[in-house]
């Protein structure tokens, strides 16, 4: 017989899976804190390098450490070439978010301390995983359209740099600055579905590459790292101001989800979403038509949309507005969940590294509703 007071969490919705001093998401508030700073703040006021010292060390760098964390970070830049081979092998074969796990799996192959898990081997590793990631981005990106790969340029700052070898242009300072905020507003964000990946995967000893493999395994889907690709694809879709209100009634009429909208934990907007809309807003008067056609038709999805839903908590999360940010920076929508990816290193980094100080093999209970004491019949006499 089975126990009827066992309560089964579908999603693990409501359940507290560690205790972890990284990130609080204040979905009642829609309020979000790295290591204690505001997003406000730090998408204002620091760089990605500088969020990446916090996420991992936990405080923020003086200027002496900052330096010395970026040369480091610097020269993580470059990729073995037989990871460039992987990459430009599967390049225009699958999906970029396929080809970034498996490089991102080939990686331990060239690294020394690949097995080594103590504290120290993982935060150098991090910063391996986290510049490497991006460059093999921009190498997927290169082989897709049959260019060459573009060398890293170690002058520049990891947010620009990634442009430069996605373009081969060094970027303006405002298009390095929106890099740079994007890339620190998708940084971090608690224990979502890919970061607990990582910690299923690092409570079994495994080691750090196999667990941020895992993370990109699961940010890949529509519902998480995805819906940004998928939330463009909806507002090229309706194309018009004009044509939004019957787009979307239609969509709900249909009980389909309205992608860009909704997050498991915020119930408010998205304090992320806030920030990329005032970007969005600035960028509105250089655009050019298309991309300012992308902004008006968001800002009235954003409007029928909270208009319909927000008596459910339903308000735009980040995804709504960075894929046009990006389509303003000159980056294809199939990037955009690997560039996602790539700024959640860090995060899914310093989950794993905390994870590890006292880790349990994480292994939940399922609730058997299935037969029991079958009678086994040999295939032969099977109907
Ligand atoms: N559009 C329309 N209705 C929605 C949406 C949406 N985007 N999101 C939730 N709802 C509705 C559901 O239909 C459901 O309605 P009901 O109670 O009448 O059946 C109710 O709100 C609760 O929705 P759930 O899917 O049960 O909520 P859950 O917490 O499981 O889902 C999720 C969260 C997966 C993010 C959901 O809101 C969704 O699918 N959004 C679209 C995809 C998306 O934008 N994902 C990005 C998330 S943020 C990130 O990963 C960076």
């Amino acid at each position: 017989m089975q126990d009827s007071s066992i309560k089964v969490y579908k999603g693990l919705e409501g359940v507290y899976v560690a205790e972890s001093d990284i990130c609080l998401v204040d979905g009642q508030n829609g309020k979000l804190y790295y290591r204690g700073y505001s997003i406000e703040d730090l998408a204002e006021r620091s760089s990605y390098e500088e969020v990446c010292y916090l996420l991992l060390h936990g405080r923020l760098p003086n200027k002496t450490e900052l330096e010395s964390f970026k040369d480091e970070m610097r020269e993580d830049r470059d990729l073995p070439k037989g990871v460039l081979d992987i990459i430009k092998h599967l390049a225009g074969r699958a999906h970029p978010m396929d080809i970034m796990r498996t490089a991102v799996s080939a990686l331990p192959a060239y690294d020394k301390e690949a097995y080594d898990n103590n504290e120290g081997a993982n935060i150098r590793k991090s910063m391996r995983i986290i510049s490497k990631a991006a460059s093999i981005v921009a190498a997927i990106y290169r082989f897709e359209q049959g260019e060459d790969y573009i060398e890293p340029d170690y002058e520049l700052s990891h947010a620009a740099n990634f442009l430069y070898m996605l373009k081969g242009e060094k970027p303006t300072d405002e298009q390095s600055r929106l890099m740079d905020r994007e890339l620190i507003l998708h940084a971090e964000h608690s224990s979502n579905a890919s970061t607990f990946s990582c910690l299923v995967t690092a409570s079994t000893l495994a080691d750090i590459y196999a667990a941020v493999t895992a993370g990109i395994a699961t940010l890949k889907g529509p519902l998480h790292g995805g819906a940004d690709e998928a939330a463009l694809k909806l507002i090229i879709a309706i194309g018009r101001k004009e044509n939004v209100s019957s787009y979307i009634q239609n969509m709900l009429k249909n009980k389909q989800k309205i992608m860009g909208f909704g997050h498991r934990v915020y119930k408010t907007y998205d304090p992320r979403a806030k920030i990329i809309k005032e970007d969005l807003l600035n960028i509105e008067k250089k655009a050019n038509t298309r991309i300012k056609r992308l902004i008006e038709v968001v800002l009235e999805v954003e409007r029928e949309t909270i208009n319909n839903l927000s008596g459910k908590g339903i308000y735009p999360n980040m995804d709504l507005f960075s894929g046009i940010v990006y389509q303003y920076l000159g980056v294809p929508s199939n990037l955009f969940t690997p560039i996602f990816a790539a700024s959640r290193t860090v995060g899914w980094c310093a989950h794993i590294i905390e994870y590890m100080q006292s880790s349990k093999l994480i292994r939940p209970l399922e609730l058997y509703k299935g037969k029991r004491d079958l009678k086994y019949i040999d295939i032969d006499s099977r109907a």
